[in-house]
């Protein structure tokens, strides 16, 4: 398996696999992979020739100091599992903070129409313009034929599509199902912080989504919002941040239900200091 480490060798190796005609999948990742990240992978190698992994904790994404300091690296471990998928059409890419900002690390501004406005964007600022930054360089860099992005982050995934869009980039963005743990919990690199007492709260949160799915079929939204409200109120160990309703589109609130319309439900949670997100579609 190729790790790469600098722009230079990796432009070299994509004009190769290009000039072979061969598919570039791509999966951008910050690393501390698990299933939810292989999940994404396996898919790209089922639709592509190579698929180029990238390991990179970004720093302009994270809008508390501490979160990057505590971010979970382990770039062995990261190879290890990856190799357990393929060890000849995986390559993965560990770019340096100068490939990605040159000797300025800061944050490009976007206009995602609004979608950066939502949800984590409201309580992450900035966070959707550290993304947006990352992502397009990472895509000029690789050109990849597809890109896969995880549902898990949602709203990321449909900021990443806008801005393919609106930049017209060449690369087809592909959203990935949430890969779940058997108890419901959606895998993510924070839940290794989970102290054992947390962890067992933590699949609350899932049931809690299904439920609002089902009561979406005949509620509105807001008497769904205040029992979720409810619910968390009755938890010990989990505190809630939001739950909202909203449109897939413009990620905007939902009031009025239209039966045109897809929604999903959005929710973050605190255990203590650890910050999980999740959400599901309603219809
Ligand atoms: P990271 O959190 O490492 O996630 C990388 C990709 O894996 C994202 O597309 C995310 O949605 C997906 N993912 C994470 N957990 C998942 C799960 N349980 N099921 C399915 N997919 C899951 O998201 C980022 O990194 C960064 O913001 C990045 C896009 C790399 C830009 O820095």
């Amino acid at each position: 398996m190729e790790v790469l480490s600098t722009k230079e060798n990796i432009l070299i190796l994509i004009k190769e696999i290009k000039a072979q005609n061969k598919s570039v999948g791509f999966v951008p990742t910050m690393g501390a992979l698990h299933n939810g990240h292989l999940s994404l992978v396996r898919k790209a190698l089922n639709e592509n020739d190579e698929v180029i992994v990238s390991i990179f904790v970004n720093p302009t994404q994270f809008n508390k100091k501490e979160d990057l300091e505590k971010y979970p690296r382990d770039l062995e471990c990261d190879i290890n599992l990856l190799k357990t998928l393929s060890n000849n059409n995986i390559i993965i890419y560990t770019p340096s903070i100068n490939d990605i900002y040159g000797a300025n690390i800061k944050a490009l501004k976007f206009d995602f129409d609004g979608l950066e406005n939502e949800m984590e964007g409201k309580f992450r600022p900035g966070h959707f313009d550290g993304v947006g930054t990352v992502v397009k360089r990472l895509f000029e860099i690789v050109k990849p034929d597809s890109a896969y992005f995880g549902e898990k982050d949602f709203q990321q995934l449909q900021i990443i599509k806008k801005l393919v869009e609106k930049f017209q980039l060449s690369v087809k963005v592909i959203g990935c199902e949430i890969y779940r743990e058997e108890n419901g919990l959606a895998l993510s690199s924070r839940n290794q912080h989970l102290k054992s007492e947390q962890k067992k709260a933590a699949p609350t949160i899932f049931k809690i989504l299904k439920e609002a799915k089902e009561k979406f079929r005949k509620q509105s939204a807001k008497k769904i919002t205040d029992w979720v409200i409810k619910e968390f109120a009755k938890q010990k160990l989990l505190k809630l941040e939001y739950f909202i309703i909203a449109d897939v589109k413009t990620l905007k609130e939902n009031k009025i239900k239209s039966s045109k319309k897809s929604y999903r439900a959005f929710i973050a949670v605190y255990a203590d200091t650890v910050r999980l997100i999740d959400n599901i579609a309603l219809n």
